[in-house]
């Protein structure tokens, strides 16, 4: 049988080491797309990945004295990591650093070359670094990136360009003819007022001034620009350009490319004009959902308003996390995350709605019938109607789900479960339990309970990994006929004898007082740790709202205290090519500082060298080892670094005035 297939990606993310509830809504709201196509049937496909290159990666890469690899080979596993407690089910994984990528790159790089789509000329502007994206004068707001209000950077170098201006036509047209390209609705009517309407720019391509990203293989002096390498990621990962595009064919185009909306813009525009020029058939959809905002914020390391995932997913489990940032926040829209509104979905839903229905439902077949129904069955007046809910629910809940309107969706399934609660109080089971001569109705009634959950299971499973088995579990029900997507739309599948399975409650109540004084702390804590990270990076990366050298004090120099020492020991350290862990004698102490001078200073040409060091310089941990203090180097306008040493010899354990 040949199945249909659906190819869905996020966006790859930038390696960071906090990755933030944020980041998570987009890969859960993608997963749960990827889970539902396949119950459907469909021949899915899931690529999810990370974006390594670029200026920002390789200065704080610098800054922490690894090389760019080192450290996002380090952060990687970090996200895997966290993908996999979510439980993900992505097919791949790209990384911007996979040779099979890094090779195609070059490929389309030198192709859009030949074809003179791409063009060799000089760059003149701004640059945000944080963005990685160029600015125009006029487009700068008040002298900062327009996007994310930090500093920019003046930018002249040569560069090559795309000509992204050739394919303004096409690509206003395309859009036009296709008003599902770009959704929802109102990012559409944004990308062609904004920027498609007031016409484009050819697009700077390359840069000269750093090292990290894909060479341009026939000029090796420029690396390709990462958003170009990035964006390609979704035909390299099928395997486009290189000796094997069997995945290719089957699965392109994509059905849709799930992102945020702030980079709706690079993939609504410049990546269909790249794939026109490349004549590439154009992915189906770009579908740009919105942020979860605190405060009315954006969630973002650089505000220090994060929520690590990873807090929650220890207190909640991730079937609460994933269902709260589904059902609270409509796909498209920002939606605001509070710890309250967290707490009242999981009680009211999930422990009140949803687990309550299977708890009673299961303990009353096990109260009055020992556990299995018997089966002699009658109908009751309210049978008609739940039925008929539930078979009304799949049709909506279809139809929501086609949409991506996850929270509608969700809301539909819950009117069900609702409705099946209330069936439960119209019928009154402990009410007919008292009558031997009602136990026919009794067990009719709880037998369209359990087959009204057994339902509201199988369309649970896209949101939830787990819980749709342990309710299955409780109901005894394993066998596909009765579990697969379609047998959803018939009624009365479950067998009349059903025999059930007692166990803990799905979703615990939680006392909300308490756990909100709690839950707060424990974010906190985890920001804490972010914060006093990202303070150290700025400090590391010398990074300042201005551009100019501040002026200190007297006061401000004093609370530098710089000693001098003596390396008495020196090693390599493993993973690192930059960093050697050395041994410093400072007086009568020795203590461990790491430095990124490998490069330039062999461990045995450190052994005996008279250093000046910082000596209060709070501890930092690299590579796995802490560091404490720092041994101050010149370093020359390549980056080459000296040790500032004694002229005269001195000892160690001096001030250094
Ligand atoms: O943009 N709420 O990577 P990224 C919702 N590497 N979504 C959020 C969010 C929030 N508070 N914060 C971040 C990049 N995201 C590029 C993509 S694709 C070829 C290259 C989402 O790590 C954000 O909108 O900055 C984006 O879709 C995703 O996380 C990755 O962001
Ligand atoms: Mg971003």
């Amino acid at each position: 049988m040949n199945k249909e297939t659906f190819y869905l990606t996020t966006p790859i993310y930038y390696p960071s080491d906090k990755l933030h509830i944020g980041h998570s809504y987009c890969t859960v709201a993608a997963d749960t797309l990827a889970r539902y196509k396949r119950l459907r049937g469909y021949d899915v496909r899931f690529l999810t990945g990370s974006d390594e290159h670029g200026q920002k990666i390789e200065r704080i890469a610098d800054s922490m004295g690894v090389t760019p690899k080192e450290y996002v080979d380090n952060i990687v596993s970090g996200i895997k990591e966290l993908w996999k407690t979510l439980d993900i089910s992505y097919d791949r994984f790209i990384r911007t650093t996979d040779d099979d990528h890094v090779a195609a790159v070059k490929k389309i790089f030198k192709k859009l070359y030949d074809k003179g789509d791409i063009y060799k000329s000089e760059y003149e502007g701004w640059y945000c670094t944080p963005c990685e994206t160029f600015f125009t004068e006029h487009q700068l707001v008040d002298g900062k990136c327009p996007d994310c209000g930090r500093t920019v950077e003046k930018v002249k170098e040569e560069s090559y360009f795309f000509r992204l201006s050739k394919y303004q036509d096409r690509l206003i047209k395309h859009i036009e003819d296709n008003p599902d390209f770009i959704q929802p609705a109102s990012r559409r009517t944004e990308m062609l007022s904004n920027f498609l309407i007031p016409g484009l720019d050819d697009l700077c391509v390359s840069r000269t001034s750093f090292k990290w990203g894909i060479p341009v293989d026939f000029d090796t002096k420029h690396v390709i620009y990462v958003w170009l390498d990035a964006l390609t990621n979704y035909i390299t990962a099928l395997g486009y350009g290189s000796n094997d595009d069997s995945l290719f064919k089957k699965y392109w185009p994509a059905n849709v490319h799930i992102v945020g909306k702030e980079i709706v813009r690079f993939h609504s525009i410049i990546w269909p004009a790249m794939l026109m020029a490349l004549d590439i058939e154009l992915p189906k959809q770009i579908f740009g959902h919105g942020w979860l905002v605190i405060d009315g914020g954006k969630m973002s390391k650089s505000k220090g308003n994060v929520v690590d995932p990873k807090v929650l997913i220890d207190r909640y489990g991730i079937d609460a996390v994933r269902y709260f940032l589904l059902r609270e926040i409509s796909f498209g829209q920002d939606g605001n995350f509070t710890n309250e509104a967290l707490i009242q979905r999981i009680n009211s839903d999930l422990a009140n709605d949803l687990g309550n229905l299977v708890s009673r439902t299961v303990g009353m077949i096990d109260r009055y019938f020992g556990g299995k129904l018997p089966l002699e069955h009658m109908s009751t007046e309210f049978d008609a109607d739940l039925k008929s809910v539930a078979i009304s629910t799949v049709e909506s809940f279809e139809g929501f789900m086609d949409k991506m309107f996850f929270s509608d969706a969700l809301s539909a399934l819950w009117t069900l479960i609702r409705r099946t609660n209330k069936y439960i109080d119209e019928t009154q089971p402990w009410i007919l339990a008292k009558n031997d001569e009602d136990k026919p109705k009794l067990a009719g009634a709880l037998y369209n309970v359990a087959e009204s959950i057994r339902v509201v299971s199988i369309m649970l499973q896209p949101f939830m990994p787990k819980t749709p088995e342990i309710i299955q579990k409780q109901l005894n029900i394993s066998d596909s006929k009765i579990i697969e997507w379609d047998t959803i739309r018939t009624w009365g599948l479950l067998p009349k004898d059903i025999k059930v399975e007692k166990n803990t409650a799905l979703f615990p109540r939680i006392d909300i007082k308490k756990e909100l004084v709690e839950l707060e702390n424990a974010i906190k804590a985890a920001q804490n740790e972010t914060i006093v990270s990202k303070e150290k990076q700025k400090e590391e990366n010398n990074e300042d709202d201005s551009d100019e050298i501040k002026e200190i004090t007297i006061d401000d120099f004093a609370k530098v205290h710089l000693v001098t020492g003596e390396v008495i020991a020196s090693e390599s350290v493993k993973g690192s090519k930059k960093l050697l862990k050395n041994t410093v004698k400072v007086g009568d102490n020795v203590r461990t500082i790491l430095s990124g001078i490998a490069k330039y200073y062999t461990p045995e040409e450190m052994v005996g060298k008279k250093v000046v060091i910082v000596e209060n310089l709070a501890p930092r941990k690299m590579m796995g080892e802490t560091s404490c203090g720092m041994i101050l180097c010149a370093a020359d306008k390549n980056g080459k670094l000296s040790l500032i040493t004694d002229d005269k010899q001195f000892e160690s354990g001096c001030d250094v005035r």
